[in-house]
């Protein structure tokens, strides 16, 4: 069977953005597959964080897997630093990604560019190769993740191809699965920025009450013109909007734009408030009801236990590849 594997790193609340670009898709691998969902626990280490909302963040993203529809006698969810495996891993790997590689990654860019040298994290330069340690680790086929995390996972496929090249056909090739509608959910306060959990003005926030995520939505900035049409160059505030319907409906944002010609652009937010409150509202209240009765704390024990299994071949077989003496 084909194994699935993703994660969502808990560096802050979770957006509307996570929810369309990966989280909504989870469920639907469970069938004819094996997936694998873990919090990235580690990876949030890469930038500073307070220790309680690490803690709290990851308590959170437990309960939306859950409440998403991942059922865990299907899909196997953990909490990734409780694999030491992906540490030692990690260990092995970073030595066949290369410094030039990672210095052109958009995020480690992005998230750098402000910061002084001396205040950039290794951790935060060598993301790509614990992710990359993540995925091998499963012998992955398929990693379902948002446009921005499309370039990790190339990264991923070319070590793949050195490492093999080198030792033999020891890690599987994965291949991201990136959404048709919604890998790029944009900030409703400036639709030229990607919508990220660090920006409380244009996001919509998954733990929001309704009537705010109603009033962020209505209060989106919206382009020149009235139609609504979509046109990601000359109005991306609606092409964002349109993108955001159609990821809900499950089409394309051409053809939500189809459902609303003639449409006012207030009618037009009111429709696309509707729609993401329909869907985020029960959501949000299963998301409540499983955070209360604590029942992730023995899944994400079971999850762990049988993710090291796996984990622990794939780390073996590794090890023995390059070397390094197993007794
Ligand atoms: P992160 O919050 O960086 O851990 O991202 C978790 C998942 O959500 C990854 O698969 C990202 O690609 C995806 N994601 C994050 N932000 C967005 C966005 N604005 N639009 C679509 N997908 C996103
Ligand atoms: N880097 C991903 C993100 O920021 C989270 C992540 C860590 C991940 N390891 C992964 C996603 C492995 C897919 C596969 O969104």
């Amino acid at each position: 069977m084909p194994r699935i594997l993703s994660g969502i790193k808990p560096t802050g609340q979770l957006t509307l953005g996570n929810y369309l670009g990966a989280l909504r898709r989870f469920p639907s691998f469970q069938e004819g597959n094996e997936p694998f969902i873990f919090i990235a626990d580690l990876h949030a280490l890469t930038l500073p964080i307070d220790p309680k909302l690490l803690r709290e963040n990851s308590i959170d993203i437990a309960c939306f897997y859950l409440a998403s529809g991942l059922d865990p006698k299907v899909t196997t969810i953990f909490l990734q630093s409780s694999v030491s495996e992906h540490a030692e891993l990690n260990a092995i790997l970073q030595n066949y990604l290369y410094m030039g590689e990672l210095k052109r990654m958009t995020q480690f860019k992005d998230k750098s560019s402000k910061m002084k040298d001396e205040a950039i994290g290794m951790g935060l330069f060598a993301y790509p190769v614990l992710m990359a340690a993540d995925i091998l680790l499963y012998n992955s086929d398929i990693v379902p993740v948002g446009e921005d995390q499309n370039q990790h996972v190339e990264l991923c496929r070319d070590l793949v191809r050195r490492f093999n090249g080198r030792y033999g056909e020891i890690l599987k090739l994965p291949k991201a699965s990136v959404p048709e509608t919604g890998a790029r959910i944009m900030s409703l306060a400036d639709p030229h920025k990607k919508m990220s959990k660090s920006d409380p003005k244009g996001d919509i926030f998954l733990k929001d009450p309704m009537n705010v995520t109603r009033k962020k939505i209505m209060s989106a900035i919206t382009d020149c013109g009235s139609e609504v049409t979509y046109d990601p160059v000359e109005k991306p505030g609606i092409s964002n909007l349109l993108t955001i319907y159609g990821a809900i409906c499950e089409m394309t944002p051409q053809e939500a734009a189809n459902v609303f010609k003639g449409y006012r652009y207030g009618e037009f937010k009111k429709a696309v408030a509707d729609k993401v409150v329909e869907e985020l509202e029960p959501f949000q209240n299963r998301y409540l009801a499983i955070k209360e009765s604590g029942e992730y704390k023995d899944i994400l024990r079971d999850g762990a236990a049988r993710a090291k299994k796996i984990a622990h071949k794939t780390l073996t077989k590794v090890q023995k590849a390059v070397g390094l003496l197993v007794l």
